[in-house]
């Protein structure tokens, strides 16, 4: 009776037993998150910095929009997307940068997140090794092991300016073939950006060798340094994704897109209708009219690039002198070595004493990360301006 409950018991365990490939790490900005939001509980005002996105709405166009739809039917749309979206979005290419991107090539998708795993299923197989740099944004690597490929980090240098280069990727090919290379510019966490010359020099090297180039443009149009490149003017090969995340301040919306070469359209086409019938058909119809709300974006873009000064000018009168080149996104990645060892207890204790909080970069590099925090300055003035005289008198102690 009892070995019956025993192996029922263990039937129950495997039956239930998660996949290995499932395994994936957790968000180690979770932890100062859930740390802030106790501290907000006790009454202690919280300046945030910790977490990768806009303080904003989305355009009044975009919401406006999505108010009138809601007295009809939201339907399913056409797995690649309302192709008045797709045809706007092509548009925007023209608008921006000058290219001329045929719509037929434009694929919506749920947030830039559906796209990476859109682009990793259509292009690779299982075992395939992606090239992805280091640091960078965690999810890249998860992903790409939840769906059997392996993710190759290679580490960036001062001399790159923090991004990957065609001999970087090439070393890394000769030690073993790869079959893709990501790449985002501006980049998380960093914020830096690649010249047009270091982006189409990748791009050349990758494709000369057969590695499939994949280019998360997520942070385009959060450009202050100098304009970013998008790889769509430089090949038509690279599978490009891009999002209303940032820029147009639609994270929860959950909408972004991808622009790909043209015998890719039909399989991506296949797996969307398979993984999702189609993509969330209000936040379509706000992302369509959000181009028409430019405007309030660019006012938002003034200030974070305001915010950017007051911490490329505070934070090393505060005491945190060395940071990366301040290019793109709206984030500041400073090392922190001079003060810890751990960038994971430097946060806390930051967060516990000084009310500000940023993210330990362990999350976006598992070595070097031990050294560096990441600000993010797309909240308000106010809020830059008390970040860096909190984080002075807390270091002055
Ligand atoms: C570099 C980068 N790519 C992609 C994403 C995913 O964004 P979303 O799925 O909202 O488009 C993020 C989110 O923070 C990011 O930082």
């Amino acid at each position: 009776m009892r070995e019956k409950a025993v192996n029922m018991l263990e039937m129950a365990k495997r039956l239930v037993a998660p996949s290995l490939r499932s395994d994936v790490p957790p968000f180690m900005v979770m932890d100062v998150m859930a740390a802030a939001a106790r501290l907000e509980a006790a009454g202690v005002d919280v300046i945030h910095m910790e977490v990768g996105q806009p303080a904003a709405p989305a355009p009044s166009t975009a919401r406006a929009a999505a108010r009138a739809a809601l007295g009809g039917a939201i339907a399913y749309t056409e797995a690649l997307g309302i192709p008045s979206l797709r045809r706007r979005i092509a548009r925007h290419y023209a608008d921006i940068h000058g290219v001329d991107v045929d719509p037929s090539r434009v694929i919506v998708t749920t947030g830039s997140s559906a796209g990476f795993i859109l682009a990793f299923l259509s292009l690779f197989e299982l075992g395939d090794r992606v090239a992805i740099a280091v640091p960078g944004y965690p999810p890249y690597r998860h992903i790409l092991t939840a769906l059997g490929c392996e993710p190759v980090m290679i580490e960036t240098t001062a001399a790159a300016r923090w991004a990957l280069t065609g001999e970087a990727l090439m070393a890394a090919h000769r030690a073993r073939p790869l079959k893709g290379v990501l790449a985002a510019s501006p980049a998380n966490p960093t914020g830096t950006m690649m010249k047009a010359e270091a982006l189409a020099d990748l791009i050349g090297a990758a494709h000369d060798a057969g590695i499939r180039f994949i280019s998360d443009e997520i942070y385009h149009g959060l450009d202050y340094a100098f304009p970013a490149t998008t790889a769509a003017r430089l090949s038509d090969q690279a599978v490009i994704i891009n999002s209303f995340s940032k820029y147009f301040c639609m994270t929860g919306w959950r909408i972004g897109w991808m622009v790909v070469p043209p015998p890719l359209v039909r399989p991506v086409e296949r797996l969307q209708q398979n993984l999702a019938i189609s993509v969330p058909t209000l936040s379509q119809i706000a992302a369509e009219a959000a181009f028409d709300g430019r405007a309030e974006m660019e006012e938002l873009k003034h200030g974070y690039e305001a915010n950017r000064r007051i911490l490329v000018e505070g934070l090393p009168k505060a005491g945190l002198d060395r940071f990366l080149p301040v290019d793109g996104a709206f984030y500041l990645y400073a090392d922190v070595s001079r003060f810890t060892a751990d960038s994971l207890e430097f946060a806390q204790r930051m967060l516990a004493e000084a009310h500000v909080a940023a993210t330990p970069g362990v999350d976006f590099d598992p070595v070097q990360g031990k050294k560096f925090i990441r600000f993010c300055y797309a909240g308000s003035r106010h809020d830059a301006e008390a970040a860096v005289e909190r984080i002075g008198a807390w270091l002055d102690r």
